[in-house]
């Protein structure tokens, strides 16, 4: 019989990664991956921990396989990801249904413990944090993805334990992989056709392997001719040391949109979180990187209504986001989360917060607005990633991530091309290929 998984993703970035380089890893005892649930006899959810009800969506989408398998064999059931590592075998207590339970620490056990499942039908939980050992286990599995813009995990875990956040507890502590490990990968993502390399991390710009920093990742990346663009996500104010500031004004290839989560403009926030900065030096790196390159636009994250937040803090906040103009922004109303120590404090008014939410979600959409406005009628470049499916367009990303639809050409795939941009909504540009032979004329 052939041994299909059926693999869904929730959260970060890093949980998208994780789930690819886990399929590359079962592959090796012989799965095939199905994007149709009904084929699979493996069901994987990859599971998110950041904010509320993380853990009742997990129960919530175990009950929805369970209906969909109510008539046939029962899949293999695995959880993973923040959920897995946070709960382990509480779940197993549960929800009989759940066969596995592993943590993000322990993917390089996955087949084992598959393995073990499947000899002796004993349903196991590996919550360990084991970084060192997964990532030398994956180093020797090939990344297999050939998409254009591809993730690549160059750091993991976090010490900085802000107030209000799960990822020290879920991911462990920060670890940072070997340089000439990730040049190695980055050079097999190229040989597999991929042009832009999106470097992941929870603290991407913590990374610190010997005296290698991020921005000697960015500089050797840069040097392979296949990879078109770079980006890194997601970094903290605290780290943006002056070595990577100066990358921008070195490198052609980083891409000019820099996500920077604040949290929140005010000082006494910040503080309350254990940000352990303030809103003077984020707006000092915002002036040094404009200074280097006008070009260079923000994106961050905001927590609205973290305890103690008054209208005159949410204000700062306001104030912030005017003044950065930020685009392509995450906000979201603070959730507490069980073991930190924000879940202690004493919860703000929820409709106060949702109705400041709203504000700031207005002013982000404005910006966003503004900004692809500003682009109609003008010529950008695209990095073109693929054909769309229900239309005969074509779908890349601007430099700074938005979507782009247009016109386009097959053999464009993996080139940046020149799109003349005739339209736009809040969230996607739409446009043209410029032909080279009219761009000489103009
Ligand atoms: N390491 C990054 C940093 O320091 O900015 C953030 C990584 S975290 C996975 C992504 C975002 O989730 C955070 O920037 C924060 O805005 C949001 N977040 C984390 N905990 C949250 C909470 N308890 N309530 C609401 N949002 C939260
Ligand atoms: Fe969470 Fe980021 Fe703070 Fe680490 S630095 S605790 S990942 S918000
Ligand atoms: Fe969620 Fe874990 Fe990422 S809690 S945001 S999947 S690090």
């Amino acid at each position: 019989m052939s041994k299909n998984i059926f693999i869904k993703t929730f959260g970060c970035q890093m949980n998208e990664y994780d789930s690819n380089r886990i399929f590359d890893i079962v592959k090796k005892i012989g799965f095939n991956r199905t994007n149709n649930i009904d084929e699979a006899n493996c069901y994987l959810l990859n599971t998110c921990h950041i904010r509320d009800k993380a853990k009742e969506k997990v129960y919530h989408e175990i009950g929805r396989v369970k209906k969909n398998f109510r008539f046939k064999n029962k899949p293999l059931v695995i959880i993973t990801g923040c959920v897995a590592q946070a709960e382990n075998e509480e779940m197993l207590k549960r929800e009989p249904y759940i066969d596995l339970v592993i943590g993000p620490q322990a993917y390089h056990k996955i087949n084992k413990k598959i393995e073990e499942y499947l000899n002796k039908q004993r349903r196991l939980d590996e919550t360990e944090f084991d970084a060192i050992s997964k990532f030398d286990y994956l180093e020797k599995i090939k990344n297999s993805s050939q998409k254009i813009s591809s993730f690549l995990t160059i750091q993991e875990g976090c010490d900085k334990f802000c107030h209000f956040c799960v990822v020290p507890f879920t991911r462990g502590p920060e670890y940072s992989r070997p340089f000439k490990k990730i040049i190695q990968e980055a050079k097999t993502l190229a040989d597999n056709g991929v042009k832009e390399i999106i470097l992941l991390g929870q603290n991407v710009n913590a990374y610190q392997n010997d005296n290698y920093r991020l921005s000697d990742l960015l500089i050797e990346i840069e040097k392979i001719p296949e990879i078109l663009r770079i980006r890194y996500t997601t970094s903290h104010p605290n780290d943006m040391t002056d070595d990577l500031i100066k990358t921008y004004g070195i490198s052609k290839k980083l891409m000019p949109l820099v996500h920077l989560p604040v949290q929140s403009g005010s000082d006494k926030i910040l503080d309350s979180m254990n940000r352990k900065h303030q809103v003077e030096d984020y707006l000092n790196i915002y002036k040094r990187l404009k200074k280097i390159n006008p070009a260079i636009r923000f994106s961050s994250d905001f927590i609205i209504g973290y305890p103690g937040e008054d209208e005159k803090d949410f204000n700062n906040t306001l104030s912030l986001v005017k003044e950065i103009e930020f685009i392509n922004s995450y906000s979201f109303v603070f959730s507490p989360r069980p073991g930190t120590i924000a879940s202690k404090l004493k919860l703000n008014d929820n409709k106060i917060s949702f109705d400041r939410l709203r504000i700031i979600q207005q002013k982000l959409t404005d910006h966003q607005i503004k900004m692809n406005k500003s682009l109609e009628n003008k010529v950008i470049d695209v990095l073109v990633e693929n054909k769309m499916k229900k239309s005969p367009k074509f779908f890349g990303r601007s430099e700074y991530m938005t979507p782009v639809i247009f016109n386009g050409n097959d053999q464009d795939i993996g080139k940046v091309v020149k799109i003349k941009i005739n339209n736009s909504n809040r969230n996607t540009l739409f446009g043209e290929i410029v032909e080279k032979s009219k761009l000489k004329v103009a």
